[in-house]
């Protein structure tokens, strides 16, 4: 199986045409008098997607109404009013510029107690199954190659759960978090086979940072120790990447 590339000279030429993609598929979705589910991705990666989005629902009267999203991932332990929280990003650059209902948003809550995470992932799981499954699937990429916090070691089969966070991933996030010792150890996210069940999966990648990873994702053997190579084995993934990102390629 050999992924699908698009290799643009910028970021931002490139979100614009992601956030196309994405308003249409809401459009014939609603033609068909049926919802469209949104699987949605924090980082840096995705701000203009989101930017435009935002634009084609404020100049083009883009309507969110039929959306239903499920976001991959939020640390744990993490206030879901916490400026750090996944949470309060995707409001943010989001959900509070559009007419999403409220109702239809779901990012993982970091607040869940312990002894009640396992069965809150399940249904975290159950409640993408019972909206229909991931129409679209928005992805960006950790510098060790997890997709969304699927770290290294991730199985192939892996549902939402808790994980530890890597050392290097936790280190990337050190700056915003003013210091390594302040970012959480751990993290909810949506799994291996959650993601794979997705009808269609865009990998945004933006940068020189990422071509060693997007190179290896893209050409390495398919194995656990950089997750993003599972999605070779994805029918209808894109990778979106600007010149920097895939230079190594
Ligand atoms: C975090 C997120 C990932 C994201 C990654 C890359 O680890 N959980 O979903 O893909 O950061 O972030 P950025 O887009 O800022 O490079």
């Amino acid at each position: 199986e050999k992924i699908h590339n698009e290799i643009f000279l910028n970021s931002a030429d490139a979100s614009k045409l992601v956030a196309k993609e994405i308003a249409e598929l809401i459009i014939s979705k609603r033609q068909q008098g049926e919802n469209c589910v949104l699987g949605l991705a924090t980082g840096s990666s995705p701000i203009n997607v989101y930017a435009e989005l935002v634009r084609l629902h404020k100049e083009e009267g883009l309507d969110f109404d039929n959306v239903i999203t499920f976001n991959l991932d939020e640390y744990w332990p993490m206030d879901r009013n916490n400026v750090h929280s996944y949470h309060y990003f995707m409001h943010e650059h989001l959900f509070k510029h559009i007419n999403i209902r409220p109702e239809n948003i779901h990012i993982p809550d970091g607040s869940i107690p312990q002894d009640k995470l396992m069965n809150y992932c399940l249904d975290y799981e159950e409640n993408i199954k019972n909206a229909g499954g991931i129409d679209f699937q928005l992805l960006g990429i950790g510098r060790t190659g997890h997709i969304g916090f699927n770290e290294p070691g991730s199985h192939y089969n892996s549902g939402t759960r808790i994980i530890t966070l890597d050392y290097l991933t936790r280190s990337d996030a050190a700056s915003s978090f003013h210091g390594i010792s302040n970012v959480p150890r751990k993290a909810i996210t949506m799994g291996i086979n959650t993601l794979k069940r997705a009808h269609r999966i865009v990998l945004l990648a933006w940068g020189q940072n990422k071509a060693d990873i997007i190179k290896k994702s893209i050409e390495g053997e398919i194995s656990s120790a950089i997750p993003a190579t599972y999605l070779q084995n994805h029918q209808n993934t894109t990778f979106v990447l600007d010149k920097g990102a895939a230079s190594e390629l």
